[in-house]
């Protein structure tokens, strides 16, 4: 969104101007909740990335990227489960505090992963907690509208600011049947209601996934917190993806709403090939690798 970038001169806090170049690092502040309800005002997009290792979210920080969400998709990028369900806190703690100590300006946000808030608002209050107290995230993610509803009022009420996630919930996705769009027809209903929900309790922005794009504008216009869309078209406030979709990473299927901006599992195959065959071949290391006696 490049909201937060403000002038020197200006305080750490200060409101900042938009359109200042994102790898401008000395005049980058962080950016805080408030910029998030100031980029939807101003009609500015906010942008965001998932990101679980410092190297990834030093690289998205200088970039300029507004938001990181250390999601729990770090079952499948970095653990190797096939869904997000087996994912636990004791798991994403450490990704989560290796991202936040690694940027100076993005804003860092820690998923809370399945089964670790649905019980109740004191165990979502709990949850959240570890996080902010063990990680230096700067807010949290939860999945679920109207039934996460109390779940959110609660984390929000203890100074803890929340990002809700309606729509394609991924820890639902057995209850949900696989992959599904969710909002089409009918369901519309259901999503306006999930997206007042979550914003009558105090969420500061909500992730739509998966959601038509009409339906997406839709709620993105009755709501008065920023849309932050995963496949839900043009009309919302902001766009997250899963950075290793986008990147090339991902083995399999992508999704459609996708777009590929590089090829870094070829890119990484074709180095580490070269590698293998330079130490096979004798070719590495040459001289220029070596220490002098
Ligand atoms: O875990 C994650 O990466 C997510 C996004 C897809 C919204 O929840």
């Amino acid at each position: 969104m490049s909201v937060p970038s403000a002038p020197p001169s200006e305080s750490s806090e200060g409101a900042g101007k938009p359109g200042d170049t994102p790898t401008a690092e000395a005049h980058l502040k962080r950016v805080r909740t408030r910029h998030f309800q100031s980029a939807k005002e101003n009609g500015i997009k906010i942008v965001g990335l998932t990101s679980y290792d410092q190297l990834t979210a030093g690289i998205f920080d200088e970039a300029g990227i507004d938001f990181l969400l250390v999601g729990d998709s770090a079952g499948n990028n970095v653990y190797g489960y096939d869904t997000t369900l087996p994912v636990s806190i004791d798991d994403l703690i450490p990704l989560t505090r290796a991202v936040a100590g690694a940027v100076k300006r993005a804003f860092v946000i820690a998923d809370m992963p399945f089964g670790s808030y649905e019980t109740g608002p004191d165990e979502a209050l709990h949850t959240a907690f570890r996080f902010m107290k063990e990680t230096g995230a700067h807010a949290v993610k939860l999945e679920g509208g109207v039934r996460s509803a109390e779940q959110i009022r609660r984390i929000v009420s203890a100074g803890i600011p929340v990002m809700a996630h309606i729509g394609f919930t991924p820890q639902s996705e057995h209850g949900l049947g696989g992959h599904v769009i969710q909002g089409r027809g009918e369901q519309l209903k259901q999503l306006l209601a999930d997206a007042h929900a979550v914003e009558d309790a105090g969420a500061f922005a909500v992730v739509l996934e998966m959601v038509p794009k009409g339906a997406a504008g839709t709620v993105t216009k009755e709501l008065r917190i920023p849309t932050i869309g995963v496949g839900a078209g043009p009309d919302v406030d902001g766009q997250l993806l899963v950075w290793t979709d986008w990147a090339g990473f991902t083995k399999g299927r992508i999704p459609k709403f996708v777009k590929q901006y590089a090829n870094l599992r070829s890119t990484l195959t074709k180095a580490v090939t070269s590698f293998r065959s330079d130490v096979s071949e004798g070719l590495y290391p040459g001289p220029e690798h070596s220490y002098d006696d």
